[in-house]
């Protein structure tokens, strides 16, 4: 059998194989931020399909942390009836559920939350000490809201340009107090959230950190190095797992999600004003992100050592299951985090099982595009639809 049909322990989590669908953002809550039937279809497909882990899509814990109108909540008691059918549909198929839960910091749109957002340093609209004791409260409150809806973990989100990477990183997090100027203080709101939200945690809930291991910002955010002295500290403070990723969702996407630039469908969803100077920066680097097999392995390899027994995996760019079982042979990841191939094929795990060996996912980065342009999320290699989402 494959090594990656053999179960894992994650915390006190058992897991009946490797795999995990990564978080997965997709538009489909309702506009107050609460679970649709879509939702709760989109992941009882998952389950019925043998993914060992599922991880929700980004759940905001506070109403200035929302993405966009379609991201799904966990900021309020009433968002609990629906949290809590996700988590028994995922249990009715015998899977097992972790929510990701997270503050967009700065990239929040003042469209959606009504107010100018907010992040560490004066350019991204600075946080006062109040506004941060808040942030670490809702992060608290939402961990217990978890423990409710009877979900099997958390997964606090520390990736991709939000809030609590945007305070972990030197690029965003310029501030002078207790907060920021030093390693120390720039890990200290990722601290306190992981200490607060193991709190509120049911016993045996495994508690799991998404953190980037380089951010690709234009001047150095989070690099590798930094990265490994955070999973230390994040080990220190033990975790039971880190998914390791990249990239920022506003500033490099396509370092998050490597592959094509689907210019066409980015053009489209442009005034005429912006679209001629757009369409030549695209051009330029439209090439420039070719996919490579398990983009994010490397850098999970080189924080191993200072995990100790702290779980470890990658995500990004896991597509051949050779490459998949070579790694967890080694002990360089201990699953296999994917998100894109399951939009494509929610049955891949199944697939593998009876002798497929690549997913069929070419990386277009449609989804990514109709993600941001407000359609439901799914895999959308054959084209966006015409009108707008
Ligand atoms: C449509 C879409 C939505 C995503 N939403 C989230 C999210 O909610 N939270 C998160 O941590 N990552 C999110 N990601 C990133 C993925 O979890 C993953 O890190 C990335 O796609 C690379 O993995 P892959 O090559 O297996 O797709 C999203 C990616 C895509 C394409």
């Amino acid at each position: 059998m494959s090594i990656l049909f053999s179960p894992y322990t994650l915390g006190r989590m058992e897991i009946k194989n490797r795999f995990v669908f990564s978080a997965c953002e997709d538009n489909l809550a309702d506009e107050k931020g609460f679970v649709s039937g879509a939702c709760v279809r989109k992941l009882r497909n998952m389950a019925r399909n043998e993914i060992g882990l599922i991880i929700s899509s980004h759940l905001f814990v506070h109403p200035w942390g929302r993405t966009r109108t379609g991201q799904l909540g966990i900021h309020d008691n009433d968002t609990l009836p629906g949290l809590q059918r996700l988590a028994d549909t995922v249990h009715g198929a015998s899977g097992k559920i972790v929510f990701q839960l997270g503050h967009a910091g700065s990239t929040a749109k003042e469209s959606v939350i009504g107010r100018a957002p907010l992040g560490p340093s004066a350019r991204d609209g600075a946080m006062n000490e109040t506004e941060i004791r808040d942030v670490v409260r809702a992060f608290g409150n939402a961990a217990g809201r978890a423990a409710d809806a009877g979900a099997d973990g958390i997964q606090i989100h520390a990736a991709h340009g939000y809030l609590i990477n945007q305070f972990l990183s030197p690029f965003f997090n310029h501030r002078n107090d207790s907060w920021g100027g030093t390693v120390e203080n720039r890990f200290r709101l990722l601290r306190e959230i992981v200490e607060e939200t193991r709190r509120r945690l049911a016993p045996g809930m495994a508690l799991l950190v998404k953190m980037n291991a380089s951010d690709h910002t234009p001047e150095a955010g989070i690099t590798p190095p930094l990265a490994v002295d955070y999973a230390r500290r994040l080990a220190g403070l033990n975790i039971d797992g880190l998914e390791v990723s990249c990239g920022t969702s506003a500033l490099s996407p396509w370092n998050m999600c490597r592959g094509d630039v689907p210019v066409a469908e980015i053009l489209r969803g442009m005034s005429d004003s912006k679209r001629a100077a757009a369409a030549a920066a695209l051009d330029k680097i439209r090439h420039a992100f070719g996919p490579t097999e398990a983009y994010n392995l490397d850098s999970a390899i080189r924080m191993r050592p200072v995990m100790g027994h702290t779980s470890l995996f990658a995500v990004g760019g896991w597509r051949h299951v050779a490459a998949m079982e070579a790694a967890v042979h080694k002990g360089e990841t201990d699953l296999i985090a994917m998100c894109r191939p399951f939009l494509r094929e929610p049955s891949l795990v199944r697939k593998i099982h009876n002798g497929k060996t690549a997913s069929s996912c070419i990386d277009c980065n449609r989804c990514l595009i109709a993600l941001a342009q407000g359609f439901p999320g799914r895999c959308y290699r054959k084209g966006l639809p015409e009108s707008g989402g």
